[in-house]
């Protein structure tokens, strides 16, 4: 229960002191602009709009009240706010920045194949509780990588245990894409040639958070699957190589779609590494097969050859990459702008290799995570 000890009223904001000894400041428009009343009790959206105060709007009379919320009666708009005290505690932004940032991101390297276990969530627990969901949706977000086993393999049937997180994200492939060989493939996917690491769709502006391969049948010869963990490379780069690293994080590289099947010219400039508010990671951008001719500076297109050059040796290295064979009833599951994925070749004439492929929004695996963890707490 938070108490407030002292107020003090300054140029632009009002300072508080609470009774732990914590010291808060808080701004006279993101006061006014989060009175409680400023929102709709149904929509929960902001129905006061900002504009319709001065820039210079400030508490003409404050004070703790009886029902010991903060009262702060404002200089215009004949407006007097009622603040709950737990809720400015929670949404203090003086305290937020005081914390050290935690990244939500386990790393990690070819080792991971040693503990190949602790990524499995058998299908049946995520369809019949929640504990089993919230335990594929950890694994999705901290980890980036998790293979559910033993799940149906009859065709579609993935949408059931993916349904169990949200819809899934639609692209011109359809829903679910085939991996398997066709004559005259529009995607080299669609071959039995060897697949080097890559992610799918880097030319969108926003490319799909998430991808599930639901394997069917995997009796041919060869195709066994890779994934490395593509932050973990970039924070090795972080540390032993900072010029490779900020190249990779700071010019833009070009990607194309090159389906010959479009009647449509999709494509997207993006660092190769993605950073976040906190320089944490975002995303990484990298596939051989769809990174167009580059389009940099030419005083910095060998600084980002050999960057790249670089980037995707490690992305292939034996430190970091771990090979598995995916068994039918898997279906792998990973973050597409993190964990890039690939296989080697396989034989189509010694037996089928039949995967359908699935797509989900990033903001799904986070937000449902977010919602079930408040559900049990
Ligand atoms: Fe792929």
């Amino acid at each position: 229960m938070a108490e407030i000890k002292k107020l003090e009223k300054n140029n632009t904001y009002l300072k508080v002191l609470w009774s732990d000894g914590e010291e808060s400041k808080f701004n006279y428009l993101w006061l006014r602009d989060n009175c409680p009343t400023a929102h709709d009790k149904d929509s929960n959206h902001r129905m006061f709009n900002i504009l319709n105060v001065s820039k210079e709007i400030n508490p003409k009379n404050y004070n703790i009240n009886k029902e010991g919320k903060l009262e702060i009666e404002w200089s215009e708009g004949n407006h007097t706010s009622y603040f709950d005290l737990n809720w400015l505690r929670e949404n203090c932004y003086t305290i937020k920045n005081k914390k050290k940032y935690i990244s939500p991101y386990k790393l990690w390297d070819s080792s991971l194949k040693d503990e190949f276990k602790s990524i499995c969530v058998e299908h049946d627990e995520i369809m019949e509780s929640n504990n089993g969901l919230i335990k594929w949706l950890e694994l999705l977000h901290h980890t980036g990588i998790a293979i559910v086993k033993n799940a149906p393999i009859e065709e579609k049937s993935g949408f059931a245990v993916l349904n169990r997180i949200s819809h899934t994200r639609e692209t011109f492939f359809k829903t679910p894409f085939e991996v398997i060989n066709i004559p005259k493939p529009n995607n080299s996917a669609y071959t039995a040639h060897a697949l080097r690491n890559h992610m799918d769709l880097p030319w969108f502006e926003n490319p799909p958070g998430y991808q599930f391969l639901h394997c069917l049948i995997n009796s041919a010869d060869g195709g066994e699957s890779s994934a490395v963990d593509g932050f973990a490379v970039a924070e090795y780069l972080k540390h032993n190589s900072s010029e490779i690293f900020n190249t990779l994080t700071n010019v833009y590289l070009k990607f194309r779609d090159k389906d010959y099947t479009q009647e449509n010219h999709r494509g997207f400039h993006a660092p190769a590494i993605g950073l976040t508010k906190d320089s944490d990671y975002h995303d990484i951008r990298f596939s051989v097969a769809t990174m167009d001719a580059l389009d940099c500076h030419p005083d910095i297109m060998d600084k980002v050859y050999k960057a790249h050059h670089e980037f995707g040796n490690l992305l292939h290295s034996d430190k970091f990459q771990i090979n598995f064979r995916m068994e039918p009833g898997d279906i792998f599951s990973f973050n597409n702008r993190r964990v890039l994925h690939g296989r080697t070749a396989f034989d189509p004439n010694s037996g089928h290799r039949h995967l359908q492929g699935y797509y989900m929004d990033r903001d799904e695996i986070i937000g449902r995570l977010n919602y079930l963890k408040k559900l049990k707490s």
